[in-house]
């Protein structure tokens, strides 16, 4: 990596850009009055959120061993996606970096945002080739590299993530959102070692709370800066905040949840392997399987006669479904389908 120097990364109108402040979520107050935002006077809900998500930050920081100003919340990680995109990538003239396949968003935001999308195509097993990702590297310049690990829609986890932080002179995006499920170390523990790097992670899938829209990147205080800057005032709202509050409190939640998707995950997998119309099943560290299967048409559409959604990577990925790990009751029907489809 050359020496890195983030302000050549940012955008220059974002490097100057001043963020929005909220004066009351900046300063302590003991019993003030409100009369400075337009709210309504009442109703539960009538007060703008907290724009700095002061307390979900700290109790995210305890966590995660981070310092609340190395951590920056979104409307989902999706949110975060675009918003680093936006902060390091000029509209019609930079590029992002992706593993293809992978997840479809870093794709999306790019091309909102104009910005060219450069392909990693990965093996047969879905794993990074090192000269590929050095060649072309080496060949181009790239702001952001997207790193999935565990990669969506494939479900394996990168190996050796540090030798692309290092090996890259943009940021670097490890996205978490599936870390939960895979045993690995996070690259938060990273942070204080490579300035180029963010991490993301999100409570949509072993926290339970898609529905909440609330993920978090982790990076440099001057990294999270930028991204507090560019983000709308009051991006993550306060009954979101409120639950996962809550929900951090709960100890024992993350581990209930991972512990039964891992054993639903077990046996879906055994279920599997007894059933005619699946070819392979690709090796997971995630909460869904990626299998390829005989006539993947015809297998797909008679899940969805029997209402069970599935998403098919074919063409992309060649004869491929992803499947998510559900509840025993949603497996069993899953499988029960699954079982009749003789081809
Ligand atoms: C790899 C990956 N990153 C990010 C997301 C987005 O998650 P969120 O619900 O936090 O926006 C997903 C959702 O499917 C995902 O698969």
């Amino acid at each position: 990596m050359k020496e890195f120097n983030l302000n050549t990364l940012v955008r220059k109108n974002i490097l100057t850009l001043q963020p929005y402040i909220s004066f009351r979520d900046n300063n302590e107050f003991s019993a003030p009055v409100l009369l400075d935002a337009n709210e309504c006077p009442f109703g539960e809900y009538n007060r703008y959120p907290d724009s700095t998500q002061k307390n979900l930050k700290n109790k995210l920081a305890e966590l995660k061993r981070v310092s609340p100003s190395q951590i920056a919340l979104g409307n989902g990680s999706d949110e975060l996606i675009d918003l680093i995109i936006k902060i390091f990538c000029e509209p019609k003239k930079d590029a992002i970096l992706i593993m293809n396949p992978s997840f479809a968003m870093y794709a999306f935001y790019a091309a909102v945002n104009e910005n060219e999308v450069v392909k990693l195509n990965l093996d047969e097993n879905f794993d990074i080739v090192k000269d590929d990702f050095l060649k072309i590297t080496q060949e181009r310049d790239i702001k952001i590299f997207f790193l999935c690990s565990p990669n969506n829609p494939t479900g394996n986890s990168v190996q050796d993530i540090e030798f692309f932080v290092q090996n890259f002179d943009g940021i670097v995006v490890i996205d978490e959102a599936y870390i939960e499920f895979s045993g690995n170390k996070s690259g938060i523990e990273l942070l204080n070692k490579y300035p180029n790097l963010i991490v993301l992670q999100t409570f949509s899938k072993a926290w339970g709370t898609a529905g909440a829209r609330v993920g978090a990147a982790y990076a440099s205080e001057e990294i999270i800066r930028f991204i507090n800057t560019v983000k709308a005032p009051y991006n993550v709202n306060s009954i979101s905040q409120k639950l996962i509050l809550k929900l951090l409190d709960d100890k024992d939640k993350l581990k209930e949840n991972v512990g039964s998707i891992l054993q639903e995950r077990a046996w879906l997998e055994a279920e599997f392997k007894n059933i005619e119309c699946i070819v392979k099943i690709f090796p997971t560290d995630a909460n869904f399987f990626l299998i390829k299967m005989k006539n993947v048409d015809e297998a797909y559409n008679r899940m969805l006669e029997a209402e069970i959604l599935t998403s098919k990577r074919a063409p992309a990925i060649p004869d491929c479904i992803r499947i998510n790990v559900g509840s025993r009751e949603e497996n069993e029907k899953l499988i029960n389908v699954l079982k009749g489809i003789a081809l």
